[in-house]
């Protein structure tokens, strides 16, 4: 399918996937209600867990909020196009069924050259990441056909850059915090806006600010651990997810520390994982110190929670 043919479905009310930098997104026209209501049904995604609207320009973001504080224009020169998503204070137009009827609404514009084309031809897109509520997020296209079948058209990009997630952070209230971590991470954000920010704790069931954290992600049918010094790394059912020197034993894949490496592949070793039978995936501890940390282990506590 080509970029036009793509545009040309979403302007008449459908959905394609896409790629992004982060993961491939579920694309429908921002300003079109039942194109997205289409998107809950055929992710099964709840009701209450708002769409991050996708731009192609920065000057589009007036069609959605006013009153932008200097926070907000700080981070988009900085960080956009790229993995930023801006939770801010929307304006009455905006669709309930975009921000689930919250009275802010989440933004980005990707870094990704099929992204932006087809934006570019389409307008302002909403886009969850483009997998069935509840599975880890696409990396690859084939993920997303895995999911849906012929249930929606895929822009085939190749596999995404980055693999999780953009850094979501709300500026709506006084207090910039991020609200889900990603590849831009709390040190940098704080160092370009000068203020400490904070990152929400990591499972806030009560935070009515971020309800997409409060539903389980990311998880493969394989059951995933943290690895610890018990495991003898011989059992042939399990993947196992190493930072240091493989030892002897099996199936172990080993980063040496390369967080940016993990983060791409994660979720295609989770869904691969179920492919190939494995019942449990162990992953050993990470190195706190690499900026990917946060994310990585977001990502990786919210699948062991399922
Ligand atoms: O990298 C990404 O952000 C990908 C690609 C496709 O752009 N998209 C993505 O969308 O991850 P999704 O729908 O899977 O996750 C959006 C997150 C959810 O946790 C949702 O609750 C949060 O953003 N969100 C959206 N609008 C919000 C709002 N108004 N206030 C607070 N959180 C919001
Ligand atoms: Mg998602």
């Amino acid at each position: 399918m080509t970029i036009e043919q793509a545009a040309e479905i979403i302007k008449k009310g459908g959905i394609v996937a896409f790629p992004t930098e982060t993961v491939y997104g579920l694309g429908a026209d921002a300003w079109n209600g039942s194109a997205i209501s289409k998107i809950y049904e055929i992710k099964g995604r709840p009701a209450d867990n708002p769409l991050i609207v996708h731009l192609h320009e920065k000057k589009q973001i007036h069609d959605f909020c006013s009153n932008i504080p200097e926070h907000a224009h700080t981070l988009i020169d900085t960080f956009w196009p790229g993995p930023l998503t801006l939770v801010l204070k929307k304006r009455p137009e905006v669709l309930d069924a975009v921000t689930a009827g919250l009275d802010t609404v989440a933004l980005r514009i990707p870094d990704h050259s099929i992204a932006l084309d087809l934006i570019r031809r389409t307008g302002p897109l909403v886009a969850p990441s483009a997998n069935r509520s509840g599975k880890p997020s696409p990396t690859k296209a084939e993920h997303v056909l895995a999911d849906f079948g012929n249930a929606c058209e895929v822009l085939d990009g190749n596999a995404t850059n980055i693999g999780l997630e953009s850094t979501v952070i709300d500026l709506s209230d006084e207090e910039p915090i991020i609200l889900r971590p990603g590849m831009i991470g709390r040190e940098e954000i704080s160092t370009i806006l000068g203020v400490s920010v904070k990152e929400s704790s990591p499972n806030p069931i009560h935070a009515p600010k971020s309800p997409g954290q409060k539903y389980s992600h990311y998880t493969p049918d394989a059951k995933v651990r943290w690895l610890t010094r018990h495991h003898a790394l011989t059992q042939k059912s399990a993947l196992y997810l190493l930072q240091t020197v493989p030892s002897k034993g099996v199936n172990q894949v080993c980063y040496h520390g390369d967080l940016n490496a993990m983060a791409r592949e994660l979720y295609d070793r989770f869904r691969q994982a179920d492919l190939d039978g494995y019942t449990e995936v162990l992953i050993e501890s990470l190195p706190s110190s690499h900026p990917l940390f946060s994310a990585l282990s977001n990502r990786i506590c919210k699948a062991i929670d399922k």
